[in-house]
């Protein structure tokens, strides 16, 4: 069975040259890890000290991470980079505290403002869960109805009942 996490990160590896990469949930570092291989530069954003700690663990071989201990909500405050790949895989810390999860407000919010700083080409991946269905459910609708100038793709197992699901925003053919 392939995991969604390798799936994205075989279509970020498609994308060709990174500047500027954000990890807008580092967790445990696995993503930031990835970015910090193919991007010249990465921010990793998380609300808890652990995440930022573990991940900085993870990529102590690398100097190209910047970590930003604050909720993603505050992304304009750290970053006026213009944004090839930006990463959220939302929910909480694998084997953490699940009460300190992503939430509807702040990943939507945070995500209006990404949009506003994507470089012309670009790709936004989200990995969504069902276990929170209101973040879910407004993701779902706020970006069915993005600007059809970008393209949204979901990718879903339909043979796996509640699996999470990835939405793709790609920008000026990043997929292609
Ligand atoms: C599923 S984990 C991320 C996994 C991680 N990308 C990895 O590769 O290990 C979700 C993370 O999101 C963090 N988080 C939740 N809400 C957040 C917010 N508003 N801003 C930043 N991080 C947040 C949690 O603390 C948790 O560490």
């Amino acid at each position: 069975m392939i995991y969604l996490t390798d799936l994205y990160k075989q279509i970020i590896k498609s994308f060709g040259k990174i500047d500027n990469a954000v990890d807008m949930t580092c967790g445990n570092g696995k993503d930031t890890l990835f970015l910090a291989s193919i991007s010249k530069k990465v921010y990793a954003f998380d609300i808890q000290e652990t995440a930022i700690k573990n991940t900085q663990t993870l990529t102590k071989n690398y100097d190209n991470v910047e970590f930003i201990f604050d909720n993603h909500i505050n992304i304009d405050k750290y970053i006026t980079d213009k944004l090839d790949v930006v990463v959220y895989n939302l929910g909480y810390l694998p084997n953490g505290n699940k009460s300190i999860t992503t939430s509807a407000s702040s990943t939507l919010d945070s995500l209006k403002k990404v949009l506003k700083i994507l470089n012309d080409k670009a790709l936004v991946i989200l990995e969504v869960y069902h276990h929170n269905p209101e973040e879910k459910n407004k993701l779902i609708d706020f970006t069915s109805n993005i600007d059809s100038e970008l393209d949204v793709f979901k990718i879903d197992m339909l043979n796996k009942v509640n699996s999470p699901f990835l939405i793709i925003i790609s920008k000026k053919n990043a997929l292609k």
